[in-house]
């Protein structure tokens, strides 16, 4: 349970809020590398911590993100066309470069010096992996670049989706850090699913449905460990690394890609889900990237264009109480992204914290809040850089292991959860 104030706290991210403030301090994911996908593509609408903005990519190749609406009277820049080098406003023709400056006011005599005087808000954009990433703080600040392990394999190793998800960011990840509903909600994905079944560790999973959570100190964030009985005098491990401020990655099972997120605020009510499948050592196959892109795993389906789920609240998730009574599924809702956006989308655009009940389970929730709130307030009152700017601390692995029952996971995992390039992740 959380005071109000504090849930507000936690949930806001507009420009100003505290936890607007700490957000801007990294470098996110604004959208997929795909959406601009060469010079002069068209611009791409792109709203981020309450902020609407335009994404382009101009005739050299360099990307920008500034503010969606023109200078002159505001209209829409989606509206634009992008060529010779900027990106021209439909209405009047004033041009803008990949950094906000206007460098064109058509209606303006030669020798005008107008043009000059003109910028809009830009935020640097820049690829890193098969996701163009965003940094929205002061310049100064600038961290370096992200190091996360799914943006520096291969190309090859890696498949990028994402999502629109009408709930609040945390809310979502807050389902992320949660593996206890893995049991329940995707028990059929853990049999089913091309990227989960065949795994060894599976049947630890459905055979305890009770887990024991331990939280570990990670240096940004935390290691959540999922404990659930294996073979005598062992314990089957399944280990979440969250690094701050809502990047999780789910244990990995059997040699199926590890999957992964990146929960990133549009606005208070709607998050983006970034949503990556990769492997350490060896390339997808095709019948991976099919099944990614057919919509398993943690991917979905969607429409064209919005990247709203084809299963979205207005058809009720296209619920299935047949298969639900079957046991089929668990909810009655297909497909592991869906199940868990049903369900955290049906928690109301932000779920009133006031009025939980938490448990055991709960534990990784409690201390990733109280993390939060630290970092915020440490932020806001005395200008703290938070955990997780720095890239080394992106070089974290999840890990499914069997350890002795005797063994303190965060000692007997400590390599596994440690990037070391070259070497195969640890999976069961
Ligand atoms: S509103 Fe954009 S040029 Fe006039
Ligand atoms: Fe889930």
């Amino acid at each position: 349970m959380l005071k109000q104030e504090i849930n507000e706290l936690l949930t806001e991210t507009g420009a100003g809020t505290p936890m607007g403030e700490l957000f801007r301090q990294y470098w996110i994911p604004a959208l997929l590398a795909e959406e601009l996908p060469e010079n002069d593509s068209p611009p791409v609408r792109v709203k981020l911590l309450s902020e609407r903005l335009i994404a382009f990519r101009d005739s050299q190749g360099h990307y920008g993100l500034i503010d969606e609406f023109c200078a002159h009277r505001g209209v829409s820049l989606w509206f634009g066309n992008v060529y010779d080098g900027g990106l021209r406003c439909s209405y009047h023709g004033w041009k803008y470069n990949v950094t906000g400056q206007c460098v064109d006011v058509p209606s303006e005599p030669p020798g005008s010096r107008l043009c000059s005087k003109i910028k809009l808000k830009s935020y640097p954009l820049v690829k890193v992996g098969g996701i163009l990433w965003t940094y929205m703080g002061v310049p100064e600040s600038q961290p370096e670049l992200p190091q996360f392990e799914f943006v520096r394999v291969p190309p090859e190793q890696c498949h990028t989706s994402k999502r629109w998800q009408e709930s609040n960011w945390l809310q979502a990840l807050e389902g992320g850090i949660d593996s206890s509903h893995v049991s329940w909600l995707h028990s059929d994905g853990l049999k089913n699913d091309p990227l989960f079944k065949g795994a060894q560790g599976n049947k630890y999973n459905v055979s305890d449905m009770r887990p024991f959570f331990e939280v570990a100190q990670a240096d940004a964030g935390l290691f959540i460990g999922a404990r659930r009985n294996a073979e005598e005098d062992h314990y089957y491990w399944r280990i979440t690394p969250w690094v701050m401020p809502s990047f999780t990655l789910i244990p990995p099972r059997g040699d199926h890609p590890v999957h992964g997120h990146f929960w990133v605020p549009i606005d208070d009510a709607n998050c983006w889900v970034f949503t990556w499948d990769y492997h350490s050592t060896r390339p997808l196959t095709e019948g991976e990237l099919q099944a990614m892109k057919d919509g398993h795993g943690v991917h979905n389906e969607y429409e064209p264009g919005t990247w709203r789920p084809l299963q979205n609240k207005d058809n009720d998730y296209l619920m299935d109480r047949e298969a639900q009574r079957r046991g089929d599924t668990f909810s009655g809702v297909r497909g592991i992204a869906m199940q868990d956006a049903s369900l955290q989308e049906s928690m109301g655009p932000i779920v009133d914290r006031t009025q939980e009940k938490l448990v055991s389970t709960d534990a990784g929730i409690i201390q990733a809040r109280k993390q939060l709130e630290n970092a915020v307030k440490e932020l806001r009152d005395q200008g703290t850089t938070p955990p997780g700017v720095n890239p080394e601390h992106h070089k974290v692995r999840s890990a499914a292991v069997v350890l002795p029952k005797d063994q303190p996971f965060i000692e007997g995992a400590s390599d596994a959860l440690t990037v070391i390039p070259g070497v195969k992740h640890a999976s069961v």
